[in-house]
């Protein structure tokens, strides 16, 4: 349960920045009385505003009724026939973009590579045979892609759309097991690899984490990979990548599916130890990140975009591949980190590709702040007209320093809020016409109808800290989570009657904007990656030196919240190799999860603090966590000595 003084906030920032007038007089929308109008409009009636804007993709067939709302079961709509691929390749085709680059790959070696929209479309149409033909894949089936950020995964993504077949991307940093359960839960018939990916200078043997991951998983009939080291011979389920593509016709009738036909499946961290499989439908979800790509980042023809994310969560899903390449517009892909192997890595891809709109995270800004103003300042970044941040709250002295030093005060911020689950962005400035203020990710996008409440679900006075909740459905929501709607309908739709719980605190200022702080509930933010505390507690506890374990969040300047175990170990662990155990465990959670969900600092202790009833009171550990004094009522503690670290010797 949320404790009221960590969504209770003074608000300090008085500062706000009008939309330049530069970038206004070209935007789509500049003019605030209409925009107003607009969405006072959108709000009383969101059906209507998400009509209008589904005629902005192409239906092979028209819907038959626009929204049906059995709570919580949303369908939008509904009888319409569409297909997501046809709308990211096709429809640009016939608009005359064939040779318009839709991919430019860079590697970090510096290796490009540059696709155009005719190429994509070849490439895409070749594999959807070949999975087709050769594979005997169809509408239905479900498929992993455990891939680097390379142009061949974006095919796999839209070829699978292409078909029907409903792709659940997994991050390419994730470790086996959890590779396993994400493959098992969704039932896999194929999983898409590569031999191998790179970062930092490093290889990462991205097969051989996947042949441990489905080894024994009689779910899967291929593993298709994209050799880029070397040519092996295949050998059992394995199927060469390029293989399945030869000699396959490079047109390929789109299949014409339901609107509500499932997308995606994409795993996330919720508050149970178990990652739950957020399901997403074609159509509703092309709408949302069609129409909100378009008019939050202002696109327009000439405009390349770049979006720092991974294809791996759902930002990359959303603003690398389907909302802009429904757009039609170039998309910027850098399999790399952004700092490697210099830190202006980022600012340099920016001048040489001449990005216009960059997107990326708070946490990455922290980071280029703290290596120096003189990296942004070697480059001209002079093609930049929009900044956009996702994945956390900024704080405001991070936002002015990309306002300042990136955007050299020229371009406006959006600062998008939005889930997994939301599908599309439901809070950000619209950058032509809303004035900005640093750490706010202002209003809520036309359609979305979002509130702060309190504990009994009403709406809180302005700068009352509260709950985020969204009153009526919109078209890229959920729809529900892979096989266990019992959890949807809890996780969402319990909280308040007819509202969306997003499990985000916030409060609303007295012009309306929101000021998001983060997560109420058990998940973490580390680096804008959602992480569920019990998630990392179970791999803890899975470890035979540990008897109990308990993970909280703390604040940590660079990458938000950092993670910190409070563990009990077993008898035999002894004191003495308590500092090595430590080490052990880190490696042992990273091997469990990933290298994302690595302890910054394990503590041991030989008792957690409980309530009477069993549960472990999380407020005082994170409190401790924090280095801060212990606040709030202890009464209810069953063993009052609070902790008993055990120091190392
Ligand atoms: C947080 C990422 C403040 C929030 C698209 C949310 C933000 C969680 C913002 C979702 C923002 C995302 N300001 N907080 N602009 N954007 N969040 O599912 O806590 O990886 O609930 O989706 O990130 O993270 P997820």
């Amino acid at each position: 349960m949320a404790q009221t003084d960590s969504i209770e906030t003074i608000l300090k920032e008085k500062r706000t920045f009008a939309p330049p007038e530069t970038f206004s007089k070209q935007a789509h929308l500049n003019n605030l009385e209409e925009y107003e109008i607009l969405w006072e409009q959108s709000q009383k009636d969101p059906v209507s505003f998400w009509e209008k804007a589904a005629d902005e993709i192409h239906w092979f067939k028209r819907w038959d009724k626009p929204f049906v709302w059995n709570e919580p079961h949303a369908q939008w709509f509904v009888g319409a026939k569409t297909n997501a691929a046809y709308n990211c390749l096709d429809r640009h085709l016939k608009n005359g973009r064939g040779n318009k680059l839709a991919l430019i790959w860079e590697g970090e070696d510096g290796q490009i590579v540059q696709w155009t929209y005719q190429e994509l479309h070849q490439r895409v149409c070749r594999l959807a045979n070949g999975l087709e033909s050769k594979l005997q894949l169809k509408a239905g089936d479900t498929a992993a892609i455990y891939m680097p950020l390379v142009p061949e995964a974006v095919v796999v993504m839209l070829a699978c759309a292409r078909i029907g077949v409903v792709h659940s991307v997994i991050f390419a940093g994730f470790s086996s097991p959890s590779v396993r359960d994400r493959v098992l839960d969704a039932e896999c018939k194929a999983v898409f690899t590569s031999d191998i990916g790179y970062r930092r200078g490093q290889v990462l043997e991205l097969k051989k984490t996947i042949d441990e991951a489905v080894a024994g998983l009689s779910c899967v009939k291929h593993t298709v990979v994209l050799q880029r080291r070397s040519k092996t011979k295949m050998v059992g389920r394995d199927v060469d990548y390029d293989d399945l593509c030869e000699n396959q016709p490079s047109s390929h009738a789109a299949k014409e599916l339901d609107a509500e036909h499932p997308l995606y499946f994409l795993y996330t961290s919720g508050t149970t130890g178990k990652p739950k499989g957020i399901v997403h439908t074609t159509g509703g979800y092309l709408v949302g990140v069609t129409k909100t790509a378009k008019l939050i980042f202002d696109l327009k023809d000439k405009d390349v975009f770049w979006c720092t994310a991974d294809i791996g969560w759902v930002t990359g899903h959303s603003y690398v591949v389907y909302g802009i390449l429904s757009n039609g517009m170039t998309s910027v892909i850098y399999e790399g980190a952004l700092n490697y192997p210099h830190p202006g890595r980022i600012w340099e891809i920016i001048d040489r590709h001449q990005v216009s709109i960059i997107y990326t995270a708070p946490t990455a800004i922290r980071s280029f702040m703290r290596s120096g103003d003189e990296h942004p300042q070697k480059y001209k970044l002079d093609s930049l007209r929009l900044l956009g941040t996702v994945g956390e709250p900024i704080n405001p002295e991070a936002w002015m320093w990309y306002y300042n030093l990136v955007g050299k005060g020229r371009c406006p911020i959006v600062d998008t809020w939005w889930q997994t689950e939301t599908g599309s962005i439901l809070i950000s400035p619209l950058p032509g016409v809303t004035a900005l203020k640093p750490g706010s990710a202002t209003r809520p996008f036309f359609g979305i109808v979002a509130e702060v409440v309190n504990e009994k679900g009403q709406a809180c006075a302005p700068n009352e800290g509260g709950y985020l909740v969204i009153k009526h459905p919109w078209p890229a929501m959920l729809r529900t989570i892979h096989r266990d709607p019992d959890r949807f309908k809890q996780q969402y739709w319990s909280r308040f009657k007819g509202m969306y719980f997003t499990g985000d605190g916030a409060h609303m200022d007295e012009n309306g904007y929101f000021w998001i702080k983060g997560r109420i509930d058990d998940v973490i933010n580390v680096s804008g990656h959602r992480l569920g505390t019990m998630e990392i507690e179970s791999a803890l506890v899975s470890h035979p030196s540990v008897a109990e374990a308990a993970v909280v969040g703390r604040p940590d300047t660079l990458k938000g919240q950092g993670i910190v175990a409070f563990v009990i170990p077993r008898e035999t662990a002894g004191t003495d190799g308590i500092e090595e155990l430590g080490n052990v465990l880190k490696s042992h959670v990273v091997k469990e999860i990933g290298s994302l969900a690595r302890p910054d600092e394990i503590l041991f202790t030989k008792a957690l603090p409980k309530t009477r009833s069993g549960k472990i009171m999380r407020r005082l550990l994170k409190d401790i966590a924090a280095g801060k004094e212990v606040s709030g009522d202890t009464t209810t503690l069953e063993n009052p000595g609070l902790l008993d670290i055990i120091k190392p010797n």
